[in-house]
């Protein structure tokens, strides 16, 4: 959802000579470049500045242009926001550059309420201008608090639930609400009369060079700088500038200056956060010379795979979890597994439960987070939850890992995101080490997910005596080469390319697939969905005569997953028989399967091939090709791959 970032440096010494609206300005853009991907419906950032009386500027003259600019004793506020991309607040700026500031806050926003309109951007001020929020989130109480204030002679300007937050702010800052205090003292009074799901930062021109922040239910994290310190909804908010990072808690309030960081919770009582280094930098989080985020993603899954797989084994190839930090006697009693996850993490989840089953012969549901609580979930203390989520802070995970614990099972987070929430509230962490996920639509998190699943469920049926140690480090012996196997497909992918050019026109496309291919085609098709708008779907293969085989006419393209001739149970025979019945009444089928599987030759239009490896790694190089199809649709749509519509890449509302 919405990006957020707050910057306290040195103060100006001298006024601008600007060509880039100041260092606080430039520094705020650089992160929100980089947060983008979390919302990109409109973009705003606010500094104090020194004041030198109303300047000559042209910013508040559009009518497409809510820029505000107030004076107050020897500081004033600066606001600019422009709905639209990131590009359209930046060419404003550069057109007509803000003074430097000792602090600046910037916000890139996914609208909840309120269109995207240049006044429904971030930030918003209070009545009288001094003060500035931005907030990712939901203020669930808003209406009351509006008609409250609307009742007290309030003026709205916009249909946001922020702008509550800002009057209320403003108030408390003026005494109406009390005796003057100052910002934090403000934000902590105000934050105990919220409602719902907020991060929130606020500058306010008596504070000059102060930024105060506050948390609930969503994401801010600290960065701590050489004279200067950061926040950010996530670390990517600052890594060009540091790494050395703190984790807020629940319903925290931070203020930063240039050399300073203070937290409380939200009663005042000093609190000391958690302090981490992140494990990626900058470079990690750029294009790298691909044209896409998710080519580049797409490229680095070996690595990904790999990553996640270093420093889990000892010298002798045997498997090593003590990071997990949860007492073994509770994975020992675990009597049933439920999977709590969103889209693709959940199709992880999906994969991870044949594994699962498999090797500790404990019953693994998968269910997505956002039905969980509303069914009456049955848990035990003997249950163990694991949630997946690549940004840790999906609200609807978040809501039910809360959930469950509040019923007494215990939680076990795989994440991808340090400092995130999701892992924060867990009994344990198992993170995947897939480096920053910027494209939105997610590719090697999926693959970090489903081999972080896969070490988990081997650590169970070791502890649990299900497998032989020799048995578990065979199977990590197909992990560790499970890198190669998805280089080998990212080698071939010119065929895959050629086909997506193709069928860019086309106004449907299937995905069938059994056992570990069926979650995979339920991967390919949401990738499809999500990045070339066109419809698309996902089956078990065997249920498509039950009814969906209905939907097949002339031409139909189907994606058949066809698995290796090694499984068990005829199940690569009925893949390609389901491949001949969807053939048979019309369909192109494009089948993927193993080098040397010519069984499918006749059922199949395109082969597009993968190499051999043991059934359930499959997933790992099947999703491939299925991932760089629906991109390279997108793109030959004209499509912005990284940003689709309507999407944000943390999803931080429920
Ligand atoms: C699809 C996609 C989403 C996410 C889902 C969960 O490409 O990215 O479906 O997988 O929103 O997000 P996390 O894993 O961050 O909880």
């Amino acid at each position: 959802m919405c990006g957020i970032v707050g910057y306290a440096g040195p103060r100006p010494t001298a006024r601008p000579d600007a060509s880039n609206g100041g260092e606080a300005v430039a520094v705020v853009l650089e992160g929100l470049r980089r947060l983008e991907y979390r919302g990109y419906d409109s973009a705003g950032v606010a500094v104090v500045v020194e004041s030198e009386g109303r300047p000559e500027s042209s910013l508040g003259s559009s009518d497409q242009v809510s820029d505000q600019v107030s004076e107050q004793g020897t500081h004033e506020l600066r606001v600019a926001k422009r709905a639209g991309r990131l590009a359209r607040l930046e060419e404003a700026l550069e057109a007509e550059p803000v003074p430097d500031a000792g602090a600046a806050i910037g916000h890139t926003r996914w609208a909840t309420h309120g269109g995207p309109t240049d006044a429904n951007a971030h930030p918003h001020t209070s009545a009288d201008g001094r003060l500035a929020v931005i907030h990712n989130g939901i203020i669930e109480n808003y209406a009351v608090l509006k008609a409250e204030l609307l009742e007290q002679g309030v003026p709205f300007t916009s249909q946001t639930d922020t702008e509550v937050v800002a009057h209320l702010l403003g108030r408390a800052m003026d005494g109406s609400s009390g005796g003057p205090v100052d910002l934090a003292s403000a934000m902590r009074q105000v934050c105990r009369e919220l409602e719902g799901a907020f991060t929130l930062l606020a500058v306010h021109v008596d504070a000059p060079g102060t930024v105060v922040g506050a948390r609930r239910n969503s994401p801010l994290v600290v960065g701590l700088g050489e004279g200067a310190n950061y926040l950010g909804s996530d670390v990517a908010a600052f890594i060009g500038r540091t790494r050395r990072a703190l984790e807020l808690g629940q319903d925290q309030v931070v203020t930063i200056t240039a050399s300073s960081v203070e937290v409380t919770d939200f009663d005042g009582a000093a609190v000391t956060p958690r302090a981490f280094t992140v494990d990626w930098d900058a470079a990690a989080a750029e294009k790298g010379g691909y044209q896409w985020f998710m080519d580049k993603e797409i490229h680095e899954q070996p690595k990904a795979v790999a990553d996640t797989l270093l420093g889990r084994t000892d010298a002798s190839g045997a498997l090593i979890l003590d990071e997990l930090r949860m007492d073994t006697a509770v994975l020992r009693r675990t009597d049933k597994i439920i999977v709590i996850a969103c889209g693709t993490s959940a199709y992880a989840g999906h994969v991870a439960k044949y594994a699962v089953e498999h090797w500790c012969r404990i019953p693994v549901e998968v269910e997505l987070a956002s039905e969980f609580r509303y069914r009456d979930p049955v848990l035990t203390e003997r249950t163990l939850v694991v949630a997946i989520s690549q940004s840790g802070e999906s609200m609807d995970v978040v809501m039910a890992v809360r959930h469950a614990r509040e019923q007494g099972a215990k939680v076990l987070a795989i994440c991808n995101t340090q400092g995130s929430t999701i892992p924060r509230e867990a009994d344990a962490a198992l993170y995947t080490h897939a480096g920053p996920e910027v494209a939105v639509a997610s590719t090697k998190a999926f693959l970090a997910q489903i081999t972080a699943c896969y070490l988990l469920g081997l650590y169970l049926a070791q502890l649990r005596g299900n497998m032989f140690a020799d048995e578990v480090r065979g199977v990590l012996r197909q992990l560790h080469q499970m890198p190669e196997a998805v280089q080998t497909v990212l080698d071939r992918t010119e065929d895959v390319r050629k086909l997506a050019r193709e069928l860019a026109d086309a106004k449907s496309v299937l995905f069938l697939g059994r056992h570990v291919g069926f979650p995979v085609a339920l991967e390919g098709a949401l990738k499809l969905k999500e990045l070339a708008y066109l419809h698309a779907e996902g089956f078990a293969a065997g249920e498509l005569k039950h009814g969906p085989i209905a939907l097949v006419e002339d031409g139909q393209p189907v994606f058949v997953i066809v698995p290796s001739p090694d499984s068990r149970d005829s199940l690569h025979a009925k893949v390609v028989s389901n491949a001949q019945e969807v053939r048979a009444r019309g369909a192109r089928t494009i089948v993927i399967a193993e080098d040397g599987d010519d069984a499918v030759l006749g059922s199949a239009d395109v082969v597009i091939r993968v190499p051999r490896v043991p059934t359930l790694m499959a997933p790992l190089v099947t999703v491939v090709p299925l991932q760089v199809f629906a991109m390279e649709v997108a793109s030959a749509k004209g499509l912005d791959v990284d940003q689709p519509r309507n999407l944000a890449k943390s999803v931080t509302v429920e």
